[in-house]
């Protein structure tokens, strides 16, 4: 189970899409053999859960969790798998019930205060940012910090290597995530050296 100074040490989490079930272990082996920490993998792909499963076996020593969580059920399929986390674009009344009786970290995705306020009803105190360059960037996350300084954020969507700096020196970003570490063309060609490069690339950028 995820805490926030897990999160922390995690730093960088790469968002990532696995069209083909064969790529899933080399790509979470590349990403690892770079320095990377925690996997989201998206349920953007016919094979998403599968992927899930087999890095999960196959791969040790990596935070292993399902993102693009939308409904009650594939938060229990998350738990019953017993990921280290579960990662949601939004947050429902529905799935902050669901989560209050699962045994899984729940990191649902916020972009207005009201939403924040109802995680924070649930008792939560770590959220994803999303989208977060499109939803107000950094200056929305200061915004945040005014009223709610004790909550924490991964925000993810539209970050890269040119803002990922920026995004980790401020005091209520505990990690965050993105596609840049996982590209496609690098997927589709199956070119694990650029993956495990641009991770390591990166995280000699973030210090
Ligand atoms: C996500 O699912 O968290 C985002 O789509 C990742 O956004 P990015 O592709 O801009 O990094």
């Amino acid at each position: 189970m995820m805490t926030k100074s897990d999160y922390e040490a995690v730093g960088v989490m790469p968002v990532m899409v696995i069209e083909k079930l064969e790529h899933a272990v080399p790509l979470a082996r590349a990403l690892q053999a770079g320095g990377i920490k925690a996997l989201e993998i998206t349920l953007r792909s016919d094979v998403a859960w599968q992927a899930i499963e087999t890095i999960k076996k196959e791969v040790e020593d990596i935070a292993v969790g399902v993102g693009t969580i939308s409904n009650a059920e594939q938060l229990e399929r998350a738990a019953k798998l017993e990921l280290d986390f579960a990662i949601s674009p939004g947050l429902t009344a529905n799935l902050l019930a669901a989560s209050k009786d699962l045994d899984i970290a729940f990191l649902p995705g916020v972009a207005t205060p009201s939403e924040l306020i109802m995680g924070m009803e649930g008792g939560l105190e770590c959220f994803k940012f999303f989208p977060a360059e499109a939803a107000g960037g950094i200056p929305m996350l200061k915004s945040f910090a005014g009223p709610y300084p004790q909550i924490s954020f991964c925000p993810t969507g539209g970050i890269s290597m040119k803002n990922v700096k920026d995004y980790l020196a401020l005091p209520n970003v505990m990690c965050v995530g993105g596609s840049w570490l996982a590209e496609k063309q690098h997927v589709q060609a199956e070119n694990w050296a650029a993956i495990t490069d641009c991770a390591k690339e990166t995280l000699a950028h973030i210090g």
